[in-house]
């Protein structure tokens, strides 16, 4: 079982890259951004940390990913998607799959091609929407991570 030891703690050590960096974004970056604290421009403030960012957050998700289906089949596992005692089981593939879309389809193909121009024409709204949907993603995350730890112990609400 030594292999699921380790695909275990490559699981979490992911998650805490991935949703540790979405908290400080949501919580400390955007905040700076959207005050101007990080400079005038706040496109290309915001631009340099997200690009910096979305790498890291990329490779987790891909980590996150294949360890998580590693420990469901070598565990056999699947059965769990058909009750609702295991909501973080859905609630973990569920965040996973919002990201994946988050970062490897709208980032590319629609953040990039249309947001520059929004938050040229109207920063103030493209920022607090930005942040706003930082948030969200932040507290979906954040549940996910309260739900797979207390139920992985045999604790859950339902
Ligand atoms: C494809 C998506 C994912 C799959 C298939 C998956 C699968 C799993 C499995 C099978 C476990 C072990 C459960 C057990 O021991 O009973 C686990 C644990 C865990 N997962 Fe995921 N996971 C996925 C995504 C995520 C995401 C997106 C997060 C966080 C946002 C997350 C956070 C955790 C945490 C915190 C644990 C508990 C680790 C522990 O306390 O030992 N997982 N996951």
């Amino acid at each position: 079982m030594n292999d699921v030891v380790a695909a275990r703690a490559l699981h979490v050590l992911a998650v805490v890259i991935w949703i540790g960096g979405v908290s400080m974004a949501t919580t400390v970056a955007l905040p700076a951004v959207r005050r101007g604290d990080l400079g005038p421009d706040r496109l290309q403030a915001f631009q340099a940390i997200e690009r910096r960012f979305a790498w890291q957050a990329r490779t987790a998700v891909i980590v996150v990913g294949l360890t998580g289906f590693y420990m469901t089949w070598r565990l056999d596992l699947w059965d769990r998607f058909r009750t609702a005692t295991f909501w973080w089981m859905h609630a973990m593939v569920c965040v996973w799959l919002l990201f994946a879309f988050v970062l490897f389809v709208a980032e590319p193909l629609i953040l990039h091609r249309h947001f520059p121009r929004w938050a040229t024409k109207r920063p103030e709204v493209a920022f607090a929407w930005l942040h706003r949907a930082h948030w969200v993603l932040l507290g979906l995350g954040l549940v996910t991570i309260l739900g797979a730890v207390a139920g992985s112990q045999g604790w859950s609400i339902f």
